[in-house]
């Protein structure tokens, strides 16, 4: 059998996740896949540390750029994190090698992401990042296939699970921010510096890449104008919720008369609104299509099994030859106001 050999650099919340789901649905994944998936080499920092899985039958590297030019090694997914160093070299190596790349990383993405889709489609592979958008929610696949056909007015939803954990907790429970964010990263929401996520950064990464995917811009992450949820008290949220509205950290991207508007800040929304029902680590995104209408898109938006699920999907993409553009291409290499005036948006 022709099977699809892959390296995973990065063995952490995500990494772990991904070889335990390969393991527990290989056959229906084999299935669907057309043929198997396997993972044949791995990277991580500490080769000693118990992360669950049986690491013993994989090769190892202690240097995550030496996966890509394994000869044993068809495509890579990175699930380091962080938008330059290790994860940014590797994605350039694999590229460059002809391989297909999969990624959790929306930091490099939002930053590096036309640079990586040009090299994909100069070596004639994949670039794929479901899992870098809310999670589980295939909402990349949603917006950029599903919707292919829409001109999309508006996108806007919550998109950091972390800080929507703490929301609905410091108001269930009157928890204290520090204690409920010590948890998030318990379970493994949280980036590797949590200020991404309380700062509203790690929305951000996301939504200049939904905006760019839904109006066919240029990524723009350096305009997002962004503000977290660091300041907002228990009683804030009290006092919200006694005037019939939730706080969530809404991330909203809209094209008006030649421009983009990108914006991520704590939102009062009106208790009758499909955002504020969505609660705990789930994120939601909401498209408005001139022909579809409203999307509505809600599912876990972080944590182990969901994250897993969205890279899994596109190994499988790429097992059957399914590679697809990284963006709206080509038109993600055209400024706002070329995009927004030639009406792909
Ligand atoms: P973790 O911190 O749990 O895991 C990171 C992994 O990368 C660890 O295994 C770590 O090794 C390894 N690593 C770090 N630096 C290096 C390096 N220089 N060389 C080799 N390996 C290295 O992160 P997550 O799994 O949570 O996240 C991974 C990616 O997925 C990030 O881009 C994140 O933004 C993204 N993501 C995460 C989600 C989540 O819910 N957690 C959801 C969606 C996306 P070691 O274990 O030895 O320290
Ligand atoms: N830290 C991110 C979050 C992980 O909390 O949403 C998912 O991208």
């Amino acid at each position: 059998t022709d099977v699809l050999r892959v390296a995973l650099a990065g063995l952490g919340t995500v990494g772990a996740g991904v070889i335990k789901l390969l393991d527990a649905n290989r056959e229906l994944i084999e299935r669907r896949a057309g043929r198997p998936i396997e993972v044949v080499a791995v990277s991580a920092r500490d080769r000693s540390r118990d992360r669950g899985v049986d690491l013993s039958r994989f090769a190892w590297e202690d240097d995550p750029a030496d996966l890509a030019a394994r000869e044993d090694v068809d495509c890579v997914a990175e699930l380091i994190g962080g938008a330059d160093g290790s994860a940014l070299a590797l994605a350039r190596d694999t590229l460059a090698a002809g391989k297909s790349f999969v990624t959790a990383n929306k930091a490099m993405i939002a930053h590096h992401g036309l640079e990586l889709a040009e090299a994909a489609e100069k070596a004639k592979v994949a670039l794929k990042y479901e899992a870098a958008v809310a999670g589980g929610i295939p909402v990349i696949k949603g917006l950029r296939e599903g919707a292919a056909a829409n001109e999309i007015t508006s996108v806007y939803g919550i998109l950091n699970g972390t800080c929507n954990y703490i929301l609905t907790e410091m108001e269930a429970k009157g928890s204290d921010f520090a204690d409920v964010l010590a948890e998030a990263q318990r379970l493994g929401y949280a980036e590797a510096d949590p200020t991404f996520d309380i700062d509203g950064i790690d929305a951000a990464h996301k939504l200049a890449i939904l905006a760019s995917l839904s109006f066919g811009t240029a990524l723009d992450f350096d305009t997002v104008a962004t503000s977290g949820i660091r300041r907002v008290i228990a009683e804030d949220i009290l006092e919200a919720r006694a005037l019939g509205f939730k706080v969530r950290l809404v991330g909203t991207a809209e094209a008006a008369g030649g421009k983009l508007f990108q914006r991520v800040h704590a939102c009062l929304v009106p208790r009758d609104h499909p955002l504020a029902h969505v609660a705990g680590s789930l994120n939601a995104i909401v498209a408005q299509g001139n022909f579809v209408g409203r999307l509505f898109f809600e599912g876990a938006g972080a944590g182990e099994g969901p994250t897993a699920s969205a890279v899994v999907a596109d190994l499988i993409d790429i097992a059957r030859g399914e590679y697809g553009p990284a963006f709206a291409m080509p038109h993600a290499r055209l400024t706002q106001a070329e995009a927004i005036e030639a009406g792909d948006r």
